[in-house]
């Protein structure tokens, strides 16, 4: 599988048989992003949450390319009433897709729509394709589970916010590897606003410190896991 970054808590998972999933596509009013919604395409969009800067310009890819979203229940129901296919799920709920398996899991945060409608509890996911566990934590303060998800689930990459504020900072995003215990940790919603601004190569230096690996992602950065 490869995967793109492209700032904030957006990714674009392609799978080796060529499924291109997007996570939280925030891209036209996102300063940092380095590429904008009319050059994607996907075939899944993954929400983990309603807020605008998850949310994004998943709608404006959406009424070209027809996804299929994947989000907990009441943020599904809001993606079906906007006139979109999506697959209604819940925390700590799996299924069975055709890239692989995606189950939800908490976070503690808020998620309301950009318009004010209620997009029930705030998620996680972990992913598991072509063989490897993906666990983007969507946004979250620390919570002690973490080592029980990776208790449950083996994590290969672990995206994790870094930037404060809304999210964990790096003190806590580091004590979050710890309980989670990733093979590879990936910082994200770092820099986009000003009070977000976090050093990503500190946080990799203190991964290091923990013999823990850690990558950072440039922005439009694509990887092959
Ligand atoms: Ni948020
Ligand atoms: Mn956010």
């Amino acid at each position: 599988m490869k995967l793109r970054y492209f700032s904030h808590s957006s990714f674009q998972i392609t799978t080796d048989s060529g499924i291109i999933i997007l996570i939280d596509p925030f891209l036209d009013t996102n300063p940092t992003a380095p590429v904008g919604s009319g050059d994607l395409s996907a075939d899944f969009i993954v929400l983990t949450h309603a807020h605008g800067d998850h949310i994004g310009d998943s709608f404006k890819i959406a009424a070209r390319v027809d996804p299929l979203f994947i989000c907990v229940n009441e943020l599904a129901n809001y993606c079906i009433d906007k006139g979109f296919r999506a697959h209604n799920m819940h925390i700590g709920g799996g299924f069975d897709f055709p890239f692989g398996r995606l189950k939800f899991t908490i976070a503690h945060h808020g998620s309301v729509t950009p318009d004010g409608v209620y997009g029930g509890e705030p998620a996680g996911v972990v992913l598991s394709i072509d063989g490897l566990n993906v666990y983007h934590t969507g946004d979250t303060g620390l919570f002690y589970d973490m080592k029980l998800i990776g208790e449950m689930t083996p994590i290969d990459y672990m995206l994790l916010p870094i930037g404060d504020n809304f999210t964990m900072g790096i003190t806590d995003a580091l004590k979050a590897v710890e309980l989670a215990r990733p093979r590879v940790a990936i910082p994200m919603h770092y820099d986009t606003f000003g009070v977000i601004k976090a050093d990503p190569q500190a946080f990799k230096e203190k991964v290091e410190a923990l013999g823990k690996k850690s990558i950072v992602l440039a922005y439009g950065e694509e990887i092959t896991l």
